[in-house]
């Protein structure tokens, strides 16, 4: 299948990044490991992934600018060009020998996102998409799924842990979704969430707290696979806001509906109202 040159460095980039991944995966025992935050670790795998993806990226393209998790922004003398990166989705997964993670790229043109790849070395799964020219996966293109029913369908989430986000409205999406789905995931790689709901694998996601470099690729290639995302109001400030929902017209809908109730319920039993006993959805 024939990639545009753009598309061709950032797949390059990724195969590069990901044959190192690899490498470190089976060594983890080994691996230097710090924490960024609660329950949010790096390791020498992610830096060591993104400096190899800077660097395929700057020989190709060395005026664009670059937005890396691990290293942050670097100005470019093409300010019209930025690629957005998380060079290792799925860390706590990697850190476990879970083979579920992913690197992610993307292209941003004048604050659109043109090109997006998500890449998984451990199953060399190859998700990609331009703008206006489809998804694929290994040079086959996707769809989302075209399921209707809330109850034929599985639902992907990010479950907010200890130190981060709102525990109890946590509880009361999760409720909903498990009154409503046939199935719940958490599986831990943002990225690929997104990428398995373009694959039509997973019928819908959401989550929150999330950056720029979780999303962007997977965006596109759901958009591109015919799906809708939005933010949790629905709204396009998904990378300002950093929460999405994703799924097909109706699985969009229907979750946000969803989130939207639960999100109301938490607050009223925030309030403690007497006597407004919640009427969860
Ligand atoms: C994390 C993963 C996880 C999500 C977290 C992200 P990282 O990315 O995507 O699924 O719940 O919010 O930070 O830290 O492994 O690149
Ligand atoms: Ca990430
Ligand atoms: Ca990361």
């Amino acid at each position: 299948m024939l990639h545009s040159a753009v598309l061709n460095v950032m797949i390059k980039a990724a195969r590069r990044a990901g044959r190192g991944l690899k490498r470190d995966l089976g060594e983890i025992e080994h691996l230097q490991v710090s924490v960024k935050g609660p329950r949010n670790f790096v390791t020498a795998a992610d830096h060591r992934a993104e400096a190899i993806v800077r660097e395929e990226l700057g020989k190709a393209r060395p005026d664009y600018c670059f937005l890396g998790e691990e290293g942050g922004a670097r100005e470019g003398t093409d300010k019209t060009h930025r690629w957005i990166v998380d060079p290792l989705d799925g860390t706590t997964n990697f850190l476990h020998g879970i083979p579920h993670f992913a690197v992610s790229i993307a292209l941003e043109r004048n604050g659109a996102i043109v090109a997006g790849l998500i890449y998984n070395p451990a199953n060399d799964e190859m998700f990609v998409a331009e703008r206006g020219k489809g998804a694929f996966l290994n040079d086959k293109r996707i769809r989302v799924a075209a399921r209707m029913r809330l109850a034929d369908a599985i639902v992907a989430c990010g479950l907010p842990h200890y130190g981060r986000g709102d525990l109890a409205l946590a509880r009361n999406e999760i409720a909903a979704a498990q009154r409503h789905f046939a199935g719940l995931r958490r599986y831990g790689a943002a990225a690929l969430d997104l990428a398995w709901v373009a694959a039509g694998r997973l019928d819908a996601y959401w989550e929150r707290d999330l950056s720029p470099w979780d999303l962007a690729a997977g965006l596109l290639l759901v958009r591109e696979a015919g799906g809708f995302v939005s933010d949790l109001d629905g709204g396009d400030a998904i990378l300002t806001k950093g929460n999405v929902v994703a799924g097909n017209d109706t699985m969009h809908r229907e979750l946000l509906r969803l989130l939207t109730a639960a999100g109301k319920e938490t607050s009223k039993q925030a309030g403690n109202q007497p006597g407004n006993e919640p009427v969860l959805p």
